[in-house]
């Protein structure tokens, strides 16, 4: 089981390349299809799905790819699964097992993230479908108060009985502890709620024991929210993220793969380099990427849902994969 776990962690975590997460749920994905007036269907976000897998020589910059249930389970129009359509081209599937978040008794304006119950067996099916790592997403939001003490507890006890369940059966568990953007806080701030949230999850993670060697972090980057009134250079937020990050995360852990979390593409990509640039040879972990929207957003704003739009939203995609695949290299120029 070890060997199995070490085999995944370093696929994923290979130089030069990094996560592509396409996991959105039915819900999320919908929305995003609605506001661009493509019709929400199975079969519209199965046609999406298969662009993006069958997009020819993607796995040149990605290492694993996050699916949802409905999307594990499926197939391209000529009939091969899309599990097998990743792995041939070098790309580990992966799948998301949490089941979303759900408002916290007691706290108003938090929400703790479900899908423990049950979880074991629904690991066992996924690893027999073929996934070979899973993702959790606990959602932190921030203002002047939030998060409170137990909203965080309660997020990252979960994230800790996931991770510890998913290595159980052989899944490398994505452990994502992600503070918004949302909001008008200060890049102080959240850094100061990142550290407090990183904090809690290694207590817990060591609490059920989980093999920091075998799992990966895919935290927020240490950034102003999305409506904060002034501009903080990529480089600040370079050495704010890593500086919290040494705070907190044992070098022990694997490897570290930044969410967007609703940057720009571009401002993504730039951080993601700033920190390589700077941090590459010193950091005891990789530093890479497992970005949904910082990848997908221009090539699904192009696709529309329009079959004479795949190869122009296939030429975006695989623009924005390279881009992030080159921003991991330590002498990038941007
Ligand atoms: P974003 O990069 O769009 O934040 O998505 C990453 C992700 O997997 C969220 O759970």
């Amino acid at each position: 089981m070890h060997d199995q776990l070490s085999e995944t962690t370093s696929a994923l975590l290979v130089d030069g390349k990094g996560i592509l997460a396409m996991d959105e749920s039915t819900p999320t994905c919908n929305k995003r299809f609605k506001s661009l007036g493509i019709p929400q269907n199975e079969e519209m976000r199965r046609a999406y799905r298969e662009m993006i897998i069958t997009t020819p020589g993607l796995g040149q910059s990605i290492s694993g790819a996050i699916l949802f249930d409905e999307t594990l389970r499926e197939s391209s129009s000529s009939g091969e699964s899309f599990v097998k359509l990743l792995i041939e081209q070098g790309i580990v599937p992966g799948i998301k097992v949490d089941k979303g978040t759900v408002p916290l008794a007691g706290h108003d304006g938090e929400t703790v993230t479900e899908g423990l119950d049950g979880l074991r067996q629904r690991l066992s099916e996924y690893a027999q479908l073929g996934a070979k790592f899973a993702k959790w997403r606990a959602v932190i939001a921030i203002d002047d108060d939030l998060p409170t003490a137990g909203a965080v507890e309660a997020n990252a006890h979960a994230l800790a009985r996931y991770a510890a369940l998913c290595q159980e059966v052989g899944l490398v568990p994505i452990v994502e502890p992600e503070v918004l953007m949302h909001g008008h806080h200060s890049i102080l701030r959240c850094g100061e709620v990142t550290e407090m949230v990183q904090r809690e999850v290694f207590v817990q993670l060591n609490r059920q024991q989980v093999t920091l060697e075998t799992m990966i972090l895919k935290p927020n980057m240490v950034a102003p929210a999305l409506d904060y009134e002034a501009q903080t250079s990529d480089a600040a937020i370079a050495d704010a993220t890593v500086q919290c990050l040494m705070r907190t995360v044992p070098a022990a852990v694997a490897g570290i793969a930044f969410l967007s979390g609703g940057q720009d593409p571009e401002h993504a990509t730039a951080r993601l380099a700033e920190m390589n640039a700077r941090y590459k040879t010193t950091a005891p972990w990789p530093l890479t990427f497992s970005f949904g929207r910082a990848i997908q957003r221009p090539a699904l704003e192009c696709w529309l849902g329009e079959k004479a739009n795949v190869p122009a939203a296939r030429a975006l995609l695989l623009e924005r994969a390279e881009a992030n695949a080159k921003a991991r290299c330590a002498n990038t120029q941007h």
